[in-house]
Parts: structure tokens; C-alpha cells; sequence
């Protein structure tokens, strides 16, 4: 497996021997990798060499290293695309995943400021703040706070929004959700995020921002989400005109 006469460096052969291993289903998420040692006599290789290609693994997020207990491999990220304006319980259902949440707080409250631009409305008028954790199979995947509008959102529930708010929106009150204006940036995580995303304070996560019209540019909501960097990754396909 590893052929040291070849002009491909030994770490990197090791990385990619590795990666295969994953891709073929031969090493789970959740598994434990055998200690650098172990590699280094087995293939006759340095431990810094091996040490080496994990690093570069957990950077890729193929493996992750708990302290005193040794290098795992790592869930796979969940890839979403850019493209369609979904939910996020559409798509974790289109990946086979059962979605869920854990309601952290439901409020009807005045808007401040900033939200009542943020949804053009005027500053007090009353808006749903949701406040959730996004589960896929159970897992912690982000926290969302959406802001909505009460007045041309009647009637969410807390039971509702355990569910799905797009889910209602279309379906029980017969309104079209038609775009959105997204922005993703990259973060870390502070100690109430790593709390609720099961992940330690200071991690990456993405933040995600999003504003969303109806047809006639109506704003219906405006969502900040915390998603989990090592269980997310976003795609998105370009064409070149
Ligand atoms: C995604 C979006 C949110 C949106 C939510 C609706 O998570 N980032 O902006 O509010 O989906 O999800 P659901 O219909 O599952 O409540």
C-alpha cells in the first residue's frame, strides 16, 4: 500500500489509503483509528509522517481527535445544495434523514428596530420569535431564531413550529414562498451555540442569514441559523454564460 520508491510524498499516500478506507464503508463513522504508532511500525513510516496525515484528514473533516481518547472518524458532512429554496425539514427528508426539533423558546414580542426593517413592518408590531434546534436522525445540525410577522403569519402554534413552518405556511394557509436572500459566513461557535450543537466552544460554524419574500416582496421571515461546520457543507453548480 505504501510505496516508498514513489515520488508521492509517504504522508499523502497514507491520507489517501485512509480516505479510501472511509469511502468503502471499511472504516464507519465513529470508529477509532489505530494509534499513530501503530501505523508508523506497521508500514515501517515515521510518526510524524503519520501524524502528518491525520492532521491533514481532520482539516478535510474526514477524521476528528478527541483529546485522551484518540482520532475518530468523523460523521459525513451533509451536502446542501444552494440552488432551491427548501426547508430545512425538506431537506433533510430528501436526504433519508428524519428531521426534528427542539423548541427553545416560542414568543409573541413587540419588533425591535432592526427586526421591523428587517421585515417591513413598523418597530412594536408583533412578531413570533422562534427560537430552534435543528435535528437530523436526533443530532444537533444548527440553531435557528426566526423572526415573523404575526400579522401575516396568523396562528403558528408551538406545536407547529415543532414541525414545519414552511410546511404550514403553504399548505395550511395557502401562501406561496417565492425567494429568498441568503448570506453564509463562517464563525465560531460561543458557549450557548456549542451547548445546544453538542460541540465545544470555539469550534467552526456557518452562519447562515435569511430573508424571505413572498411574490409581491413581502417579507415573510428573517432567520439566523448556526449550522454545525463539521456536519454541513453547501454546493452549488455554475454555469459559465
Ligand atoms: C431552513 C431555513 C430557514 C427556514 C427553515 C424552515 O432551515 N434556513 O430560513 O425558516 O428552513 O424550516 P421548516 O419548514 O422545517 O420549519
Amino acid at each position: 500500500m505504501i510505496n516508498k520508491n514513489s515520488p508521492i510524498p509517504i504522508y499523502y499516500q497514507l491520507e489517501e489509503h485512509i480516505k479510501e478506507l472511509i469511502e468503502k464503508g471499511e472504516l464507519k463513522p465513529g470508529d477509532v483509528l489505530p494509534p499513530e504508532r501503530e501505523y508508523a511500525e506497521k508500514h515501517q513510516i515515521s510518526r510524524m509522517t503519520v501524524r502528518q496525515a491525520f492532521t491533514q484528514l481532520v482539516n478535510e473533516g474526514y477524521l476528528h481527535r478527541i483529546q485522551g481518547k484518540g482520532t475518530f472518524v468523523a460523521e459525513r458532512k451533509i451536502e446542501q445544495g444552494l440552488q432551491g429554496l427548501t426547508s430545512f425539514t425538506e431537506d433533510m427528508k430528501s436526504r433519508g434523514l428524519t428531521p426534528g426539533n427542539e423548541l427553545l423558546s416560542f414568543k409573541l414580542i413587540p419588533a425591535t428596530l432592526t427586526i421591523a426593517s428587517q421585515l417591513s413592518i413598523k418597530e412594536y408590531d408583533p412578531v413570533y420569535e422562534i427560537k430552534r434546534i435543528r435535528l437530523a436522525d436526533q443530532l444537533p445540525m444548527a440553531v435557528e431564531v426566526n423572526h415573523i410577522s404575526a400579522n401575516l403569519i396568523k396562528g403558528l402554534t408551538e406545536q407547529i413550529v415543532n414541525q414545519s413552518i414552511y410546511h404550514y405556511i403553504e399548505e395550511s394557509l395557502g401562501m406561496r414562498i417565492h425567494h429568498a436572500a441568503q448570506t453564509i459566513e463562517s464563525s465560531i461557535a460561543n458557549s450557548l451555540e456549542a451547548k445546544h450543537l453538542h460541540i465545544s466552544t470555539g469550534s467552526p460554524v456557518m452562519l447562515i442569514q435569511r430573508n424571505t419574500f413572498l411574490k409581491n416582496g413581502t417579507p415573510v421571515e428573517f432567520v439566523k441559523s448556526t449550522y454545525r461546520a463539521d456536519r454541513y457543507k453547501f454546493m452549488i453548480t455554475m454555469n459559465r454564460s
